[in-house]
């Protein structure tokens, strides 16, 4: 009888030339590009999340980061006002900093969905699939959108690594209306403004 053990390396081996093989069409190709440097295949890139839980998992939580290092707290014992002081606080809120940068590229990243199907639109949004169509339709729109989040978290670096709690705090504000003008064009259109 054969041991789970063997069976696994079997199975393994069998699949092996397959992936190799798989590979092979990812591997350079020689090709050079207009100046003659070498070109790389592109490399393969899995989507697993939609553009919803990226917001919920990564992009939300770095802006949050952001937002709160700075700000003034006003309680009955006086004026409460915080901003990374040490070299490990200032740390912490450049990671988050640069993991809003980055993560704006796993945005307009193709092949990823809006929401996950099923999800329920509420009030003024859009559906999974509406989402879907309105982004292919308005690509270009859609990736200026996620360019504009990407280069306030530029400047935000930019603070941090100068150490300016005040030019962060501003970056802040901004960056929330960046966040808002890709909601309200692909997610929520049909909602309700606040008229001025
Ligand atoms: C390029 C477009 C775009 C930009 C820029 C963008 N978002 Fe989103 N966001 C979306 C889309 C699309 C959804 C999905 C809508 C839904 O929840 O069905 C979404 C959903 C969300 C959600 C809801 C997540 C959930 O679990 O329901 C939050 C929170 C969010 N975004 C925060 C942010 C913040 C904070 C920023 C800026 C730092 C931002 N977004 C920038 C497109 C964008």
């Amino acid at each position: 009888m054969t041991s789970p053990v063997t069976l696994r390396r079997a199975s393994l081996a069998l699949l092996l030339p397959v992936l190799l093989q798989g590979c092979g069409t990812q591997a350079p190709r020689g090709d050079t590009d207009r100046k003659g440097q070498p070109m790389l295949a592109a490399a393969p890139l899995h989507v697993t999340a939609s553009i919803k839980e990226l917001m919920d998992s990564t992009i939300d939580p770095a802006a949050d980061g952001l937002w709160d290092s700075v700000g003034t707290i006003v309680t009955t014992a006086g004026i409460d006002t915080h901003q990374p002081r040490t070299d490990e606080e200032w740390h912490a809120v450049r990671r988050h900093a640069l993991t809003l940068i980055e993560a704006m590229n796993l945005v307009v990243m193709d092949g990823r969905h809006a929401a996950p199907r099923g999800t329920k639109a509420g009030l003024g949004e859009l559906s999974p699939q509406q989402m879907d169509a309105k982004i292919a339709a308005n690509r270009a729109e859609f990736n200026l959108f996620a360019q504009a989040v990407h280069d306030e978290g530029l400047k935000a670096l930019a603070a941090i690594d100068r150490k300016d709690p005040e030019a962060l705090s501003s970056i802040g504000s901004d960056l929330d209306e960046r966040c808002e003008a890709c909601h309200v064009t692909f997610w929520y259109p049909n909602s309700a403004r606040p008229t001025a």
